[in-house]
């Protein structure tokens, strides 16, 4: 007792003072680069987490968010002194492009675990990203990333968690293997990623959420997705795939969010997605799916999103389910077909009273070709008349001038 109470007062006033002691005065500077105030001590700041050496603190944590100054800057050599750094987020702080750091230094790559920028940094190179090899969560959000092909970054960064780059201008084809045993989150949304997605994505097993939407990859849903049996987000939209639905897909029992819209997946909708108990969100919109919905409103009703618009071929049974679901598509004759043929080939009516997305842009354009030709007759119209009246109006001034002339030299 008496002993451990010695160690204790002996204790104290060690972290005490390792409290107290000083930053690193290059880090100081570096945080001044920033715009963050040092007067005071820095590390008290909330933004900001240090570790306990001595004789001097250094940086853990630096996380900026919604940054007024518009002088931001982050050189890489404040970016060196800051390689202590374990976490390092922006958000919505811009720098400028000359102003924003393009890689990252070799002394960072040992320690950084979890960087985002998201609005803030410009311009990166995959390369130095690729060097941050003790990564576990990455997200990089409204930047240009400068890569030859994205297997530059899975190939070297294999302890990431998860991994965001959207937004990102990351070109070239999803890579044939990653090895990322611990990998549960992808999401590489809206960049430029072609080609298909190759069938050893099997490889992600713990892989929870996967999102490539609005990219331009095409190419059949491989079979193998239905190996990713932890998903419960799989997120293709807008982009380019053909063929049909796996089936494979009902190998996987956790889906919660289902968004395969916008891409030309053609064949019937199989009917074993209505089993799937987890699913709250399913858009299968404007696709080429054809034949009879088959779900009833049971299913429906659970759903919290439930979009199959813009399918052309697309019909539900009325004995089924009631009109009032507007399901944006039409109801089905008695050989599983649409009622109502296409409107391309229908008179601006039917056209009106359908509300199917994809059916209405095509409506639009026949009412919009229509419109031109009216426009181009009501011109001719006009035109015409306007050139009559301005010629018969001329030669009436000038019959005038002429008599008027002439009256006057007649005197
Ligand atoms: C940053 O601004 C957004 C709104 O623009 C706000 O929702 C968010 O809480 C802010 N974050 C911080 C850390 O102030
Ligand atoms: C990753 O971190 C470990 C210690 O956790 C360290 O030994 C290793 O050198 C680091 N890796 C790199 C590439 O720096
Ligand atoms: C990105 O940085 C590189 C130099 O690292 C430069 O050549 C390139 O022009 C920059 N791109 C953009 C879009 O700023
Ligand atoms: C991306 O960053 C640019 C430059 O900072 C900004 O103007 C733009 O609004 C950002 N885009 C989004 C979607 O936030
Ligand atoms: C994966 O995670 C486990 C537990 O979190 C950890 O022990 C293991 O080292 C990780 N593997 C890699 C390659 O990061
Ligand atoms: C799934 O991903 C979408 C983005 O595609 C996101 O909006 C949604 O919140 C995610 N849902 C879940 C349950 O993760
Ligand atoms: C569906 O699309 C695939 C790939 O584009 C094509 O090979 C197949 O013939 C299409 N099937 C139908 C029924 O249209
Ligand atoms: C609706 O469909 C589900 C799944 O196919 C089925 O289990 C359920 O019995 C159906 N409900 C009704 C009211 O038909
Ligand atoms: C619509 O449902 C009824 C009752 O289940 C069934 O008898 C009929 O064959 C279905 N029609 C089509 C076109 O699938």
């Amino acid at each position: 007792m008496k002993q451990s109470l010695t160690i204790l007062l002996f204790l104290l006033p060690t972290i005490s003072i390792s409290l107290c002691e000083p930053l690193d005065p290059k880090q100081v500077k570096a945080l001044q680069s920033l715009n963050i105030p040092t007067t005071k001590d820095p590390c008290s700041q909330p933004s900001l987490v240090c570790d306990t050496s001595t004789p001097l603190r250094h940086l853990t944590t630096l996380q900026l968010s919604n940054c007024t100054s518009p002088h931001l800057s982050l050189s890489f050599a404040a970016l060196k002194s800051l390689s202590t750094l374990n976490t390092l987020l922006l958000l919505n702080c811009p720098f400028t492009s000359t102003a924003s750091p393009t890689r990252f230094p070799s002394q960072l790559a040992s320690t950084l675990r979890s960087l985002t920028s998201v609005n803030s940094l410009r311009n990166i190179s995959a390369v130095s990203l690729s060097h941050l090899r003790n990564l576990t969560h990455l997200t990089l959000s409204n930047l240009t990333i400068k890569a030859s092909a994205p297997y530059v970054l899975f190939s070297h960064i294999s302890n990431l968690q998860t991994l965001t780059i959207s937004h990102a201008s990351l070109a070239g084809s999803l890579p044939k293997h990653i090895h990322s045993p611990n990998l549960t989150y992808i999401d590489l949304s809206s960049n430029n990623l072609r080609g298909n997605i190759p069938s050893s994505i099997t490889m992600l097993d713990t892989l929870q959420v996967l999102i490539l939407s609005s990219n331009q990859l095409k190419g059949e849903i491989p079979y193998s997705i239905g190996d990713l049996i932890s998903l419960k987000n799989l997120s293709l939209d807008s982009n380019s795939f053909s063929g049909s639905l796996p089936d494979s897909l009902s190998a996987i029992p956790g889906l919660v969010h289902l968004d395969l819209s916008s891409n030309q997946l053609n064949g019937t909708i199989p009917a074993f997605i209505s089993q799937m108990s987890n699913l709250k969100h399913l858009n299968l919109a404007n696709n080429l799916l054809r034949g009879v919905l088959p779900f009833n409103s049971t299913f429906i009703d659970k759903l919290q999103v439930f979009k199959v618009g813009g399918n052309g071929n697309l019909c539900y049974n009325r004995s089924v389910l009631s009109s009032k679901l507007k399901l944006d598509i039409a109801p089905c004759d008695k050989f599983g077909r649409p009622v109502s043929p296409p409107p391309s080939k229908q008179k601006r009516s039917s056209a009106d009273d359908s509300s199917r997305d994809g059916d209405y842009d095509e409506g639009d354009y026949d009412d919009g070709g229509a419109t031109v030709s009216h426009k181009k007759e009501h011109h001719h119209g006009p035109n015409k008349l306007v050139l009559g009246v301005a010629i018969a109006l001329s030669s009436m001034v000038f019959l005038v001038v002429f008599l008027i002339l002439c009256s006057k030299c007649c005197r």
